[in-house]
């Protein structure tokens, strides 16, 4: 089966860029491409793309009501959007109608990342095994109502860090756990910061709705009871893998889009982990003792016992979410580095890097140490291996002066 993409844009340089961009090498790729929002439509009528690609602006027609159309019309149907429109309020608009955002000019291979990932993660959630386990959960945690008010804030016109702030400010456990944050020494402030709109105002409006949805998200978690687990030591490690990747992130010269979309993919990980303790608990129980008694990996003992792992049961929840595709893939692909699509520094790789450094926090800064668990294969594929060192030094340093 070919795999097929419809591309929207009406300018004509942009569809023979395109063309040119990807058609080398990706013979499996089955490319459309129409100029207006009305031939997209009718072209999916025609046959529904597996993949979108469109721009939202487009001379005397709506490229948010086609969105909204394919959404509801197809809604199998991933959407990505590549537009020269990076203005924030335009993105907070469409950011729960497109998995992917890309602005123009994109490289080719950033948009063939994109729609790599996009059909890699339609793949994952299409396993049977995943939706058996899946059925098998009844209630789905769901999407964090303060998160749901923040997102409605940030939309409003006058949003502001002050008004952020406040909304935070009246949830105390919130609060708390962005102070704790901000002031922890992944951070290396200098102060101790005690107000929740001091903190909105470091941390950035992004960074603070990751951790309102991971906050959010964890509470509807409260009631697990199981020998061996601990919801606050699964916070800690979320919180190390998230500033651990935003710093290597960082570290690696990227912008800030993709530095918060690291922080907010280290939060989110391990969420599948807090599914099958809540909601397999015998499963999970066995996952344990599978592990003990083969000394093997945790993923390795979710696939004899459950016939999925909790990476890809995070990956289908935060699919249900409608979160970004970095943020799943992160999620889907942080044991499995060989199912990205191109061998580069992706959230994931980065998310893969910081969990292992998480795991190995304290004895990180002795390099005599092996690290366990990292895709040394697939890393030094993608040329990535020889800056593992470096990062390794940089976020030892980070953590022990802290502690
Ligand atoms: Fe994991
Ligand atoms: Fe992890």
């Amino acid at each position: 089966m070919p795999k097929t993409i419809l591309f929207v844009d009406e300018e004509p340089l942009i569809q023979k860029a395109l063309q040119r961009a990807l058609h080398n090498g990706q013979q499996e790729w089955h490319m459309r491409f129409v100029s207006s929002p009305q031939e997209g439509l009718a072209a999916m009528a025609e046959q529904a793309a597996e993949v979108l690609v469109t721009e939202v602006a487009f001379t005397g027609q709506n490229g948010l009501e086609f969105l909204i159309a394919v959404r509801k019309r197809y809604p199998q149907t991933a959407r990505i959007i590549l537009s020269g429109y990076v203005d924030r309020d335009i993105l907070l608009k469409f950011s729960d109608l497109a998995h992917q955002f890309i602005s123009k000019p994109a490289e080719a291979e950033e948009l063939k990342a994109a729609i790599g990932r996009a059909f890699m993660i339609k793949e994952l959630l299409a396993q049977d095994a995943l939706k058996q386990v899946a059925a098998r959960i009844k209630a789905l945690p769901s999407l964090p109502s303060l998160y749901q008010e923040l997102v409605r804030l940030l939309r409003s016109e006058e949003a502001s860090v002050q008004q952020v702030g406040e909304l935070i400010a009246k949830d105390m456990g919130m609060s708390a756990k962005l102070l704790k944050l901000v002031n922890s020494s992944y951070f290396g402030l200098p102060q101790q910061v005690t107000s929740p709109a001091k903190a909105v105002a470091l941390l950035g409006l992004d960074l603070t709705g990751a951790m309102v949805l991971a906050s959010g998200a964890f509470e509807q978690f409260n009631a697990i009871r199981i020998k061996g687990f601990s919801l606050a030591q699964m916070w800690d490690h979320a919180m190390a893998v998230a500033a651990l990747s935003k710093i290597i992130a960082a570290e690696a010269g990227f912008g800030r889009g993709k530095v918060d979309a690291a922080f907010m993919a280290g939060l989110l990980h391990d969420i599948g982990k807090l599914l099958i303790a809540a909601h397999l608990t015998d499963s999970f129980v066995s996952i344990i003792q599978h592990m003990q008694a083969k000394a093997c990996a945790m993923v390795a003992a979710e696939r004899e016992i459950l016939g999925t792992t909790h990476a890809a049961l995070g990956a289908y929840l935060l699919g249900l979410w409608g979160l970004p595709d970095r943020i799943i893939a992160a999620a889907a692909f942080h044991h499995d580095l060989s199912s990205e699509p191109v061998p580069e520094l992706s959230s994931t790789a980065i998310v893969h890097l910081a969990d292992v450094f998480a795991n190995a926090l304290f004895y990180l800064s002795d390099s005599r140490q092996p690290l366990e668990g990292l895709d040394t294969a697939w890393l030094e594929r993608s040329g990535i291996v020889d800056k593992i060192p470096a990062w390794r030094v940089l976020c030892a340093d980070r953590f022990q002066n802290g502690h």
